[in-house]
């Protein structure tokens, strides 16, 4: 059994995509064990994406996640890390499958709806910051 986290972006909370991606994600049987809508708080998406601090996209992707609220989900399931970052898509939409929540619903890499953990040892940094007060 894996955690991993999802962030509905502010784009896909703008486009009324929550239960859409939501909705992709249960009927896939994963679990959903942790849920908000917040607003991030700036060190904390700073923090989430540090591995991309020196990339010329990296403020443009700060700016975006904190310019409206998000949804911060946590799920669960058997290789939920895996699964959840193959519905996601590619990051850039317009290579992403077609089935895919990027591939189907997003067409720019600045939104592209949402974020997913790209590995369990991500997953658990990941979790801990956005979910510090755990899960159910
Ligand atoms: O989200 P994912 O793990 O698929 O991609 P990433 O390579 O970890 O990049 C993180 C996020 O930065 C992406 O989801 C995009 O929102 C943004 N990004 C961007 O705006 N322009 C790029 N050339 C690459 C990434
Ligand atoms: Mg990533």
């Amino acid at each position: 059994m894996e955690t991993t986290l999802v962030l509905i972006k502010p784009g896909g909370v703008q486009r009324n995509l929550i239960g859409e991606i939501t909705r992709r994600i249960e009927a896939r049987s994963l679990k959903v064990v942790g849920l908000k809508l917040i607003n991030a708080p700036r060190a904390t998406v700073e923090e989430h994406y540090a591995e991309h601090r020196e990339r010329p996209f990296f403020n443009g992707v700060v700016e975006y996640l904190t310019s409206g609220p998000i949804v911060a989900m946590t799920v669960q399931g058997d290789n939920a890390v895996k699964a959840i970052r193959a519905m996601m898509g590619a990051t850039n939409p317009l290579d992403a499958t077609p089935g895919t929540v990027r591939g189907d619903l997003a067409l720019s890499i600045e939104d592209n709806l949402t974020h997913s953990s790209s590995d369990p040892d991500a997953a658990a940094r990941e979790l801990q910051l956005w979910f510090p007060e755990g899960t159910i």
